[in-house]
């Protein structure tokens, strides 16, 4: 009988022993690798390892058996029930002065046709990094909320301007990528959706701010995205045209 887990098990083991050998690994080495795993347990910060590593590769498999526009990885930070939005997320006042963008586009299926009423989730951080409802108190109704698409499947919607993201970085897995690696703890800036319509199955993605200088360095290796946004005003506000195509639902039965 086939046992998926015992497959997919021994071949981790194996993926590992044979870095162990290429790298000549000594028991000091595996003593502190060791270590430094049970320290990220205790910090609770398993997730987040793990995470960082190995969400994007579990979203490209997906990306192979969708059509229309491709997965983003969704990262911690989606929250249930973000307030319905019309023209403009929630801004703080604090961030008044900070430069705009308008997220906008059309959301399709597979043959051009136009999705009205698809709800698109958006949500991004503030200028100082940070998720609303997750982080610092920050009320959750700012910078996020769910717009819905027109007759004509276009939806349009102000915020300000995201600005690259660093990811919890005090922690062991801030340690093991800023100390032992030598790499760091950035994300590029980035708008994420979840789309859900009738019919179609949900989108969870991701735009980008092309000439970011992470985009290609993501330290969740988010793989960039085919949201790689040109940097177009209109006046001093950042376009953001981003057009969604959606993959309907396989038929039941
Ligand atoms: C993480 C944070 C994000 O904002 C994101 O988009 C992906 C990952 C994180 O903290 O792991
Ligand atoms: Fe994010």
């Amino acid at each position: 009988m086939s046992n998926r887990t015992k497959d997919i098990t021994l071949d981790i083991v194996e993926a590992v022993r044979d870095v162990l050998r290429r790298h000549e690994v000594t028991f000091d080495e595996y003593r502190a690798g060791f270590q430094h795993l049970a320290k990220t347990q205790g910090a609770g910060e398993i997730p987040l390892l793990i995470d960082v590593f190995f969400n994007s590769t579990i979203v490209e498999i997906e990306n192979e058996k969708r059509r229309g526009s491709h997965a983003c990885i969704q990262g911690p930070y989606f929250v249930q029930n973000a307030p319905n939005v019309a023209e403009t997320l929630a801004i703080r006042d604090q961030d008044a002065g900070h430069p705009k963008m308008v997220m906008r586009g059309k959301v399709t299926g597979l043959n051009g046709q136009p999705v009205a009423g698809a709800v698109i989730d958006v949500w991004h951080a503030t200028p100082d990094g940070k998720y609303s409802g997750i982080h610092d108190n920050i009320p959750p109704q700012y910078y996020r909320g769910k717009i819905t698409t027109a007759a004509d499947g276009s939806y349009e919607c102000r915020s300000i301007l995201p600005v690259p993201y660093q990811i919890p970085n005090a922690g062991p897995t801030g340690e093991l990528l800023e100390t032992y690696m030598q790499w760091h703890s950035w994300r590029p800036a980035h708008i994420h959706y979840w789309i859900h319509a009738d019919g179609m199955r949900d989108l969870i993605s991701q735009a980008y701010f092309e000439g970011d200088q992470y985009i290609d360095d993501d330290c969740c290796n988010g793989g960039g995205s085919e949201f790689m946004v040109p940097e177009v005003y209109e006046g001093d506000v950042r376009v953001m045209e981003v057009n969604f195509t959606l993959d309907p639902r396989a038929e039941a039965g």
